[in-house]
């Protein structure tokens, strides 16, 4: 199995304090793979540094086998290293279709990015549906589905998701994850962050666990799911 994302001693930090404290880690292809942890676990703090927002103290972050540690964001974006963001940061004022057409920034091809468009509407049907309505008139769940779908209007290779089950209700969580699965057998690679232990191993193949800027276990999402140390730290058995 190839790697398409490999993180080689990670270290980030807020001034002078590190909140990323050393992580090595790989994503395969083709596998959605996930990072949990506690809330300030570092999580967040990760995907940053990986999609170029925040600067790395020490480490190196090769995507496809090739070294991107000092690439700017932008870049990363058009070799197809692409986040969707947390808290959706949707543009409110403008329409759903404006929203997605904003996530091809990086593209040129017109048919291509409009062949694009037509796959996130097979995807998501209620965003077709909405295409011509303000984006801040769509319910929490809805807004999600168009942050997930401006960034793969962005032809991403591997996806990285921040909370996307974050102050959903339970159906909608269940909704995106399947969507999740969906994208992941078209062939993409995910990166799912999650604060919700249980939904998010569920899905993935493989996970990390991280506890204050440390990786402290990693197995098959199935095997996480019966670790006692996890059942006990974050499924409450
Ligand atoms: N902008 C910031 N400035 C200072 N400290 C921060 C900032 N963002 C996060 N932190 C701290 O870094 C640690 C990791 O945070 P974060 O990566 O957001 O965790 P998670 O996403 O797992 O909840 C926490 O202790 C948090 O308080
Ligand atoms: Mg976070």
């Amino acid at each position: 199995m190839s790697v398409i994302l490999r993180v080689h001693d990670l270290a980030v930090s807020y001034g002078h304090i590190e909140a990323v404290k050393g992580l090595t880690f790989h994503l395969d292809s083709g596998e959605i793979t996930a990072l949990v942890g506690a809330n300030g676990a570092g999580k967040s703090t990760t995907l940053l540094a990986l999609s170029g927002l925040l600067k790395p103290g020490r480490g190196r972050i090769e995507f496809e086998g090739e070294d991107i540690t000092h690439l700017p964001p932008h870049q990363r974006v058009a070799r197809g290293l692409v986040q969707v963001a947390e808290g959706r940061a949707i543009l409110t004022t403008l329409t759903v279709a404006e929203n997605l057409q904003l996530g091809a920034y990086t593209r040129t091809d017109k048919a291509r990015i409009s062949a694009s468009l037509e796959e996130v509407y097979h995807l998501f049907p209620r965003l077709k549906d909405r295409a011509g309505q303000f984006a801040g008139n769509l319910s929490g769940g809805e807004q999600q589905m168009l942050a997930i779908g401006r960034a793969l209007m962005a032809k991403p290779r591997l996806l990285l998701l921040d909370e996307p089950s974050m102050g959903l209700a339970p159906l909608m969580v269940q909704e995106i994850f399947r969507t999740l699965v969906q994208i992941n057998q078209g062939g993409l690679s995910v990166m799912l962050v999650e604060q919700n232990v249980k939904q998010a191993l569920k899905i993935a193949r493989h996970g990390y666990v991280i506890e204050t800027g440390h990786i402290v276990l990693t197995d098959s999402g199935d095997n996480l799911l019966r670790n006692p140390k996890v059942l006990e730290a974050y499924l409450g058995t």
